[in-house]
């Protein structure tokens, strides 16, 4: 019987619940997703606190193998722009998750993800949930390696519309230029932008089903989403938005996602407009697509794989 290989993948991003969830979900998905790398980004709060937040949830996964890094606590060029009205002051208010017992494993972000890159025996797919800092730092320091890298999937931008300005979405807005580096580094990009994201919606309804099956991982799923709901709900949102989790379920379920491949450029000078995803769906100029733009998902099917992922840790109290 061949044995199905597994994606190597990279997990940066910024925890964050829906950074938090999507985590939960690559390591639900381990018969397809083998996570090589953790690596923290400042975005949705300070670094220090992303860092944290990425050992204590690795910690309450008890996957404690797996190198963790902190990256980049500031965008290249901009000054860090944070959000603790959607996260809180940790980055991951709600429930108490336990103390991390998984230490940081000495090397940056860029360092291990090059050392992952290096010793990869496949293409390795890097997953980026937060600014894309981290991303365009390893494009810049180690462009030898852009060979190594499968595909960048990206949780970030909009193509019609912002989220944190009406032009940019936040992950592109706080850090314009390291997406422009990414966009332009002919490495193939997959982007779980708003136009996909604001459409995987989970119900309070739906995440009370999840806590209902009643492991640990589900229920503080389903506690990270109360919270996470708080600011959405004052937004009139039906649901919590499941940004993040594009960039995984896509990876492993890119049946339920519709895309246009484009070329996207990334706006870093716009008065109004800086930050701003901004695709050529024609070719007007010249340039092949250097982007797999996702546009609309089945929802309710991304609601039933995020509810089987939560279910796959076990079931009962
Ligand atoms: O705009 C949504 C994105 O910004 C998500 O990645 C969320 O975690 C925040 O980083
Ligand atoms: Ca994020």
């Amino acid at each position: 019987m061949t044995v199905k290989k597994r994606r190597p993948i990279i997990l940066d991003g910024d925890p964050g619940h829906d950074d938090a969830i999507a985590f939960v979900l690559a390591a639900a998905f381990s018969d397809e997703l083998e996570i090589k790398a953790i690596t923290a980004v400042g975005g949705n709060q300070t670094l220090a606190k992303t860092t944290l937040n990425y050992r204590k949830i690795a910690t309450l996964l008890n996957l404690k193998d797996i190198p963790i890094a902190a990256g980049r606590d500031n965008p290249l060029l901009a000054d860090l722009v944070i959000a603790p009205n959607y996260h809180g002051e940790s980055g991951l208010d709600g429930p108490t998750l336990p103390e991390p017992e998984v230490e940081l494993c000495g090397l940056s972000a860029v360092e291990l993800m090059a050392k992952v890159l290096r010793e990869s025996e496949d293409k390795v797919t890097i997953v980026a949930t937060g600014p894309q800092t981290n991303v365009a730092a390893l494009l810049l320091a180690h462009p030898e390696l852009k060979d190594k890298i499968e595909c960048i999937s990206i949780m970030g931008g909009g193509l019609v519309h912002g989220n944190w300005s009406a032009a940019a979405e936040f992950n592109i807005f706080v850090d314009p230029e390291s997406a422009k580096i990414e966009f332009l580094s002919g490495v193939p990009v997959v982007m779980s932008g708003l136009d996909v994201t604001e459409k995987a919606y989970v119900t309070p309804e739906e995440w009370n089903k999840i806590r209902n099956i009643g492991n640990p991982i589900a229920k503080t799923v389903a506690e990270w989403c109360d919270f996470f709901y708080i600011r959405l709900k004052e937004l009139g949102w039906p649901g919590v938005l499941m940004h993040d989790p594009c960039a995984v379920v896509y990876l492993t379920h890119p049946e339920i996602f519709t895309w246009k491949d484009c070329y996207v450029e990334i706006d870093t000078e716009g008065e109004y407009t800086k930050g701003a995803t901004v695709p050529d769906y024609y070719g007007l100029n010249g340039q092949k697509p250097n982007c797999r733009a996702l546009v609309d998902v089945d929802r309710e099917k991304f609601v039933e794989i995020m509810y089987e992922a939560c279910k796959s840790f076990g079931e009962g109290k």
